[in-house]
């Protein structure tokens, strides 16, 4: 299906898709470089080491070939199968260069190629080149992630409570409706720290943005919010006695923001919302911070020996961080316990599809991904997380901003039979389902672009929206 609005090209000085082109993605690139340079000191084995220095080589050609805009080169069949469908795009894309292609495409593009070095040897197959960067990044969410597990086990016991306590059923829904949009509000928040934009926040930043105060504040940030309009069905389902309810989450960042997503997933459980929640990772390292399965693996194991995982040294700090209490470590242990048991009940189940580290748009899901797209319908909600998904959903493309949603997400709207909620900050030059005014509004502030033509306000993960769209024809 023809999307009728083009997508935001890295050849528009304007949009942040030519400023990720020229100064984001070099940065993310030579990382990698950074990363694989130090894996390879630690390794004795000669022909590891040397296949490490190939994946090198290879890293420095494609910064080498973006940064003096040379044509994107077909990717190197791996004998996945999503490697014909990016080359044929490729070339119906008449083989463009790095500064004028779409940024979705290219940006696809750019970590699936990343991805085909370690994938043609056989050392570094599985190497995860930013696996070192988002565990550290965990580390340092420390503050928040206590916070929120001693909030967690507070809130399940409650419910426990209430649940055995016959309170009077209206008041008991009011408080879980309030419960339910700020369970989601912490989730769409952990998403304003991801780790591809780190280049421009300091730790100290990220740490700000993850506490309680700074979510109250942040709520007045949330330009649409059509979270009650999600609590209803979850809610009506429930009162309707239906047995299976199951809830997707298409993750997007590792660490704290996953962390988060299995907050909502274990209240969901937890409060009845849900019967059953299906995780949906990349399967390959992904614009950088993205949740791949060794990822959950890694946050369950930091939460299994949380005392270990606090006590090795944050790579951005010199301080020797401080043992965890009694209380906080029983608090994170408790966390383990209740999300492993829903796990080992097959209620928390993790799906990985390689649809999601291809270069499609969701536009292009009911054709592309037919079973998936069938499991997404069985589903009471799908929650799409981040901006990248965002940008899918919408194709990214140049909407007007007062574009409805359920306009902009095509196939996926209306008669999809799809429930949508996409929890997103802004990162990115697509938005569409504000008010009318609004974008000129928040252009005019301070650092918002102003008459310059550019989207600067949403390109800092300041702003957020919380769109739904029921699916129903
Ligand atoms: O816009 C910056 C950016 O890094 C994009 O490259 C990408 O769409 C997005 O942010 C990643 O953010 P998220 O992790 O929220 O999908
Ligand atoms: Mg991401």
């Amino acid at each position: 299906i023809e999307v009728p609005i083009a997508p935001y090209a890295t050849c528009d000085r304007k949009s942040f898709a030519f400023t990720s082109a020229r100064d984001r993605w070099p940065v993310i690139l030579t990382g990698a470089i950074d990363d694989v340079h130090r894996a390879i000191v630690a390794i004795d084995d000669e022909p590891k080491r040397k296949e490490g220095k190939t994946i090198l080589e290879g890293l420095a050609k494609l910064k080498y070939e973006l940064q003096h805009d040379r044509h994107l080169t077909p990717l190197v069949d791996d004998g996945k199968p999503d490697i014909p469908s990016y080359n044929k795009e490729l070339e119906l894309s008449g083989n463009p260069k790095w500064f004028n292609v779409p940024w979705l495409f290219a940006e696809c593009y750019l970590y699936r190629r990343v991805h085909t070095l370690f994938s043609l040897s056989d050392h570094w197959k599985t190497y995860d080149v930013f696996s070192r960067q988002k565990m550290s990044t965990f580390r340092s969410s420390r503050p928040a992630v206590l916070e929120l597990a001693a909030k967690y086990k507070e809130l399940v016991s409650q419910l426990e409570s209430d649940v055995k306590s016959a309170k009077d059923p209206e008041e008991l829904d009011a408080a879980e409706r309030i419960l339910f949009l700020e369970m989601c509000e912490i989730c769409l928040w952990g998403n304003a720290t991801d780790l591809s934009l780190l280049t421009s926040l300091t730790y100290e930043d990220i740490q700000k943005l993850q506490g309680a105060d700074a979510r109250k504040e942040a709520e007045k940030n949330i330009l649409v919010n059509d979270l009650p309009a999600a609590y209803k069905v979850l809610k009506a389902a429930q009162n309707a006695g239906k047995k299976d309810r199951p809830v997707d989450i298409i993750l997007d960042n590792a660490g704290f923001e996953l962390f988060v997503d299995l907050i909502l997933a274990g209240y969901l459980l937890a409060a009845g919302l849900a019967t059953r929640i299906t995780l949906h990772p990349k399967t390959i390292p992904w614009f950088v911070s993205d949740v791949i399965p060794d990822d959950f693996a890694a946050l369950l194991g930091a939460l299994a020996n949380p005392q270990g995982f606090y006590s090795t040294p944050d790579e951005h700090s010199d301080q020797v961080p401080e043992a965890l209490s009694r209380k906080e470590a029983s608090d994170l242990s408790f966390l383990f316990q209740h999300w492993a048991g829903f796990h080992a009940e097959g209620q928390l189940l993790l799906r990985p599809n390689l649809f999601w580290t291809s270069a499609h748009s969701y536009w292009q899901l009911p054709q592309a991904e037919p079973r998936l797209y069938e499991d997404l319908k069985a589903s009471e909600l799908v929650i799409f997380k981040g901006d990248l998904n965002y940008r899918k959903l919408t194709a990214d493309a140049m909407w007007e901003p007062t574009t409805p949603f359920t306009t902009a997400i095509g196939p996926m709207g209306p008669a999809s039979n799809v429930r949508t909620l996409a929890l997103r900050t802004c990162k990115a030059d697509t938005v569409v389902g504000l008010p009318g005014g609004a974008d000129e509004r928040l252009k005019g502030m301070e650092d918002g672009g102003g008459d310059s033509g550019a989207r600067k306000w949403a390109w800092s993960g300041k702003w957020a929206v919380a769109q739904f769209c029921d699916g129903k024809a």
